[in-house]
């Protein structure tokens, strides 16, 4: 039985949360490996809808074990929040059910202020991040003088570290002639919080190998997307972290082999929200119409989200960074009743044709998509449970899409509801 990791293929917002949900009812343990509560998962359950950010969409399920491993980014007021917010909805969280990384990276407040401080310096430049102090965070986890998790629990080392970061950060601020981070105010706010978050803290590595060594189901839940990847993604217009199932293991503190099967979340169309390349995005009606229908505004920041038609060339490459095994499609619904539909099979560049996103943020921005043009459906394809329900030219538009990303679909979502699930091939069973 196969381990599975679940991670975007596009930029984010493909659906993971259904395919997550759906994949957790199966699975043991349910692992959050990089990202913060920049994410946002929206869970639909017997009609009841729930959005997460930072816990992993397991929480909602009895009988499991989250788990935060130490590739999150992990704003402890953020998390307690959400575990009141959900609490309220009647899902009791403790740390028998939820688990944090001892050695993941705290966001901070100051975190945040720099994050909002820093876009609004770009003006036009901006990344249009979701201000949650991801990236500043990650910075200074990659420069060695983060608070950890485990850093609350030992006095000394908390003052030391507080002293290292904010000679780093308040000199920075001298220079912007911003007001500078108070020392006192900050260490009492983490002694404040320590007691409150750190019975979550464990051995995370270790709790992940015991369950391993019992033969229990683990689901790795990515979040963002292969092209949000700080490598792979259209820097520097991503995320701060490696989104790729490659960081499922480093994030969670488990060797590659554990890994499995990797489902790639994707959606039948395209869209992203803040700034930065879209070579298939739609500026006419049809754009519209179809952020319209597949309600297409951000779960976390609320921002309306750009549309596009689906990019093959991007997926593939998707699939191929990321090691993504099969696809499962999503919102294939939303495309119901379009005419004509088209699908970016190559991008002409500097007059030639070629098969991949160049790295350059020039090349990026000028590539021209080449389309494929297909016939559409009027059926509705809402809800639809098996592969007979779908009308065949949509038959047609899945499998030249299996074809041009060199990938199955391994299932295929077709509304927000869990069961309305066509399923091929088990990724469990690798
Ligand atoms: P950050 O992760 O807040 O630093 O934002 C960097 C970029 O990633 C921005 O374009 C965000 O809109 C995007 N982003 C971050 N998280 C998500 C997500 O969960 N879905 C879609 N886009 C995201």
């Amino acid at each position: 039985m196969a381990n599975v990791a679940v991670v975007g293929s596009q930029w984010g917002d493909e659906g993971k949360g259904k395919i997550v949900d759906w994949l957790s009812s199966r699975a043991d343990v349910i692992v959050r490996f990089q990202g913060g509560h920049n994410a946002g998962h929206t869970l639909v359950i017997n009609g009841v809808t729930y959005k997460l950010s930072l816990l992993p969409s397991g929480v909602v399920r009895p009988g499991k074990l989250s788990v935060i491993g130490n590739g999150v980014v992990v704003d402890p007021w953020a998390l307690l929040r959400e575990i009141e917010n959900i609490a309220a909805q009647g899902v009791q969280i403790t740390p028998e059910s939820l688990i944090v990384a001892e050695n993941a990276t705290l966001i901070l407040p100051l975190h945040s202020a720099v994050d909002k401080a820093r876009e609004e310096a770009r003006g036009a430049g901006k990344i249009g991040t979701t201000g949650r102090g991801i990236g500043p965070a990650y910075e200074d986890k990659v420069a060695r003088r983060a608070i950890r998790l485990c850093d609350l629990a030992d006095e000394a080392v908390l003052e030391h570290k507080v002293d290292q970061l904010l000679f780093h950060h308040n000199a920075l601020l001298r220079g912007l002639n911003a007001p500078e981070i108070d020392r006192a105010e900050l260490l009492a706010q983490l002694r404040e919080i320590a007691p409150r978050i750190l019975p979550y803290s464990a051995v995370v590595w270790q709790r992940l190998e015991e369950a391993r060594a019992q033969g229990k189901r683990i689901l790795f839940e990515g979040a963002q997307g292969a092209m949000l990847d700080v490598d792979h993604g259209t820097y520097p217009f991503v995320t701060s972290s490696n989104t790729v199932s490659g960081n499922a293991a480093a994030g969670s503190g488990m060797g590659p082999g554990a890994v499995g099967h990797v489902l790639g979340i994707t959606k039948a169309y395209t869209t992203r929200v803040g700034s930065g390349p879209f070579p298939t995005e739609l500026f006419d009606d049809i754009g519209e119409l179809i952020g319209a229908k597949g309600k297409e505004f951000g779960v976390v920041t609320g921002r309306k989200r750009r549309c596009g038609w689906f990019d093959a060339v991007l997926v593939r490459q998707a699939v191929k960074v990321g090691g993504i095994d099969g696809i499962a499609l999503t919102k294939l619904d939303v495309l119901d009743g379009i005419e004509e539909l088209k699908v970016c099979t190559g991008y002409r560049y500097k007059g030639e044709v070629i098969h991949h996103l160049p790295a350059g943020q020039t090349a990026q921005a000028e590539v021209e998509p080449i389309y494929e043009t297909f016939q559409g459906w009027t059926e509705s394809t809402y809800g639809a449970r098996s592969w007979a329900d779908l009308p065949a030219t949509a038959i047609k538009y899945i499998r030249r899409i299996e074809e041009l990303i060199e990938a199955p679909v391994t299932l295929l979502s077709t509304s927000p509801e869990r069961d309305d699930t066509i399923l091929m091939r088990d990724p469990f069973q690798g």
